[in-house]
């Protein structure tokens, strides 16, 4: 299910100066990030909901360090305000952790080394691999690219750790597909952020070169935390049903392990 969006934090793409001739209802590409991370430093990186939004990310470090068990040597690809890896510095100053994105965030933990690109770490090797968040912003070809890539950096039996949006209720897909049938069809300000996928998609593109080992799914609560609950039952990936406990929506972690 495509995603558009209209900000970023704080930074609104209406403040952008980019060409909307290319971008407007497109998949942003390394020029406009990095047309986002300028705006959005002259705004001193302000976060939206600050206190809120680094307390879910620090408890994802918990969840994270837990699943990573004896993996150390850790890849973060779109590590964005770096708010999870530096807090797993923080519970194990053992992890040894690098971050790939288009910048190095402020919030990052000293220790954690910087590339700007995945190609920069070539060479290196992996026991783990954090995509937090990222994969919905690849497109498919960019995604089977991506795994065949950590294929070549992740060493024998070393994790992959994909966490990401799931997707809506059926119902809720139906509102949402009427409010992007009424997106003009040219303007400015919105883009085609990325695209949810569901858990077997996810899992088909990793299996290609990882084996799966296992799924967790999690929704926010009230408290704004996640909690882990029931996997959802689908009509074409989308669930059929989700309580109105969840305060928003649920998100799917799947665990992939390199065994040839
Ligand atoms: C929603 S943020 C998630 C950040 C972080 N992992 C977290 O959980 O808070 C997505 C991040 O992926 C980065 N990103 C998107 N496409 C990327 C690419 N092709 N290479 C590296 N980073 C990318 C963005 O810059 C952004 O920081």
């Amino acid at each position: 299910m495509k995603i558009y969006q209209s900000s970023f934090h704080t930074v609104k793409f209406t403040d952008l100066e980019v060409d909307w001739e290319r971008y407007y209802l497109q998949r942003p590409d390394k020029i406009f990030f990095e047309k986002v991370y300028e705006k959005w430093a002259s705004i001193d990186n302000e976060l939206l909901d600050e206190k809120n939004f680094t307390r879910a990310k620090k408890s994802h470090a918990v969840k994270i360090h837990e699943l990573f068990q004896n993996q150390r040597k850790i890849l973060s690809i779109g590590i964005g305000n770096g708010i999870t890896e530096s807090e797993l510095l923080n519970m194990d100053p053992s992890y040894e952790i690098n971050g790939v994105d288009f910048v190095r965030d402020k919030r990052w933990d000293s220790r954690i080394q910087y590339f700007n690109n995945l190609k920069a770490c070539n060479g290196f090797s992996y026991e783990g691999i954090l995509l937090n968040s990222v994969i919905y912003n690849f497109s498919d070809t960019k995604l089977s690219d991506l795994v065949s890539s950590l294929h070549k950096i992740v060493v024998e039996g070393g994790k992959v750790i994909v966490w990401d949006q799931d997707l809506p209720t059926l119902a809720d897909l139906k509102e949402i597909k009427r409010r992007h049938s009424r997106l003009p069809k040219k303007g400015k300000g919105v883009v085609l952020w990325g695209e949810l996928r569901s858990p077997s998609k996810i899992k088909n593109f990793f299996r290609k070169k990882f084996r799966h080992i296992e799924s967790k799914y999690y929704y926010v609560g009230h408290d704004l935390q996640d909690h882990e609950t029931k996997p959802f039952f689908r009509i074409m990936g989308y669930k059929i049903w989700q309580s109105k406990d969840f305060h928003a929506n649920t998100s799917q972690l799947h665990i992939f392990k390199k065994i040839n």
